[in-house]
């Protein structure tokens, strides 16, 4: 790294991230909930639900790389190709000296095509809740990219975070957010999360979003109702983390994953649904389940262009560039905040 070159932000950046109570000032944080506290909110719901950050454990997160294969599950291998097809256009958009930003970096795959592409990036700085999966990016990328600073954030990037790294003023800092992540929020949550990903950025700065464009039910289902039944491990195991660690008395194997395409709402729903009548119990907690009755889990939002421009321009963040894959399945948005 060329040191003399560098100058250091001496103010770390500040995320407000996103609260789900509107009400709520974003810069007075909750106190974070338990995965127990969490648990008993969702199942005390009506539909009965369980939050998706739980999904990714070290089991959860070894499923969904599996999923990332199958055939049916396009995105990753669609946004693989588009990423490096179009790997010289972004990385000649965004210019040398870059600092990349990760929030909820998962697979490293992506990240390396772009830091293969870019004309000497300073720094990579994947953000993640947990530690374990960021580490093994961090080892594998400083050892590939030596003139590149890797550094990994523990935080949850939804709720408000100070990113305290020692950044170059040098060098646009873009946000990078792959993965459709961001179609697993709520539209109104998806906007803000892109209004606090913008919050901190210079006029010279960038968000690069990869987003999950509408297409044929036949297409979307099938990707998140695979025939192996690998998303069905998936998303019980759920069940088996709130059976293990909590030591609820619960029966993954009684609930069915049940994937939805909802034409209404332009989404995916994905639950368990128990075959006969079951209960959870934790503790003195019990939660009855008539046959059939829904476990929520999550949602995936897809998105047409002018929406997505839409959610984007709401957040104060304005579409530069936006390229598709040749079946325009997917999409990369290159957006810079609005003057
Ligand atoms: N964000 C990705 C998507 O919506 C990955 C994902 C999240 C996922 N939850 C999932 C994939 C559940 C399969 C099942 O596609």
């Amino acid at each position: 790294m060329n040191a003399p070159k560098l100058r250091f932000a001496p103010t770390p950046l500040l995320f407000p991230g996103i609260s789900s109570d509107a009400a709520a000032p974003a810069a007075q944080p909750a106190k974070p909930r338990s995965f127990r506290e969490d648990l008993l909110i969702g199942l005390s719901g009506t539909p009965k639900s369980i939050p998706c950050k739980y999904l990714y454990d070290r089991r959860g997160s070894e499923l969904f790389d599996e999923i990332c294969e199958l055939p049916e599950y396009y995105p990753t291998r669609t946004e693989l190709a588009l990423t490096r097809d179009r790997a010289g256009c972004i990385a000649q958009a965004i210019g040398p000296n870059a600092t990349l930003i990760e929030p909820g970096a998962g697979s490293t795959t992506k990240i390396r095509l772009l830091l293969e592409a870019l004309e000497d990036p300073l720094a990579y700085l994947p953000v993640d809740i947990s530690g374990a999966h960021l580490r093994d990016a961090v080892e594998d990328l400083s050892a590939r990219f030596t003139s590149t600073w890797v550094h990994a954030v523990e935080a949850d990037f939804t709720r408000p975070f100070e990113l305290r790294a020692p950044l170059s003023e040098a060098g646009a800092r873009v946000i990078y957010f792959p993965g459709s992540t961001i179609g697993n929020f709520e539209p109104a949550q998806a906007q803000r999360l892109l209004a606090s990903f913008a919050a901190p950025l210079r006029p010279q700065d960038f968000v690069l979003l990869g987003w999950d464009r509408i297409k044929s039910p036949d297409v979307l289902v099938p990707a998140y109702a695979d025939a192996r039944g690998v998303t069905e491990a998936f998303i019980r195991n759920l069940l088996v983390r709130v059976r293990d660690e909590l030591g609820a008395n619960v029966d993954p194997e009684a609930f069915a994953l049940d994937t939805r395409w909802q034409p209404e709402h332009e989404r995916i729903r994905i639950s368990l649904r128990p075959r006969e009548a079951q209960t959870i119990q934790i503790g003195d907690r019990r939660f009855d389940f008539e046959a059939g009755e829904e476990l929520f889990v999550e949602h995936s939002h897809k998105y047409s262009d002018a929406r997505m421009r839409g959610i984007a321009e709401a957040a104060g963040l304005r579409e530069l560039r936006t390229w598709h894959d040749p079946r325009g399945w997917f999409a990369l948005s290159l957006l810079g905040p609005m003057g």
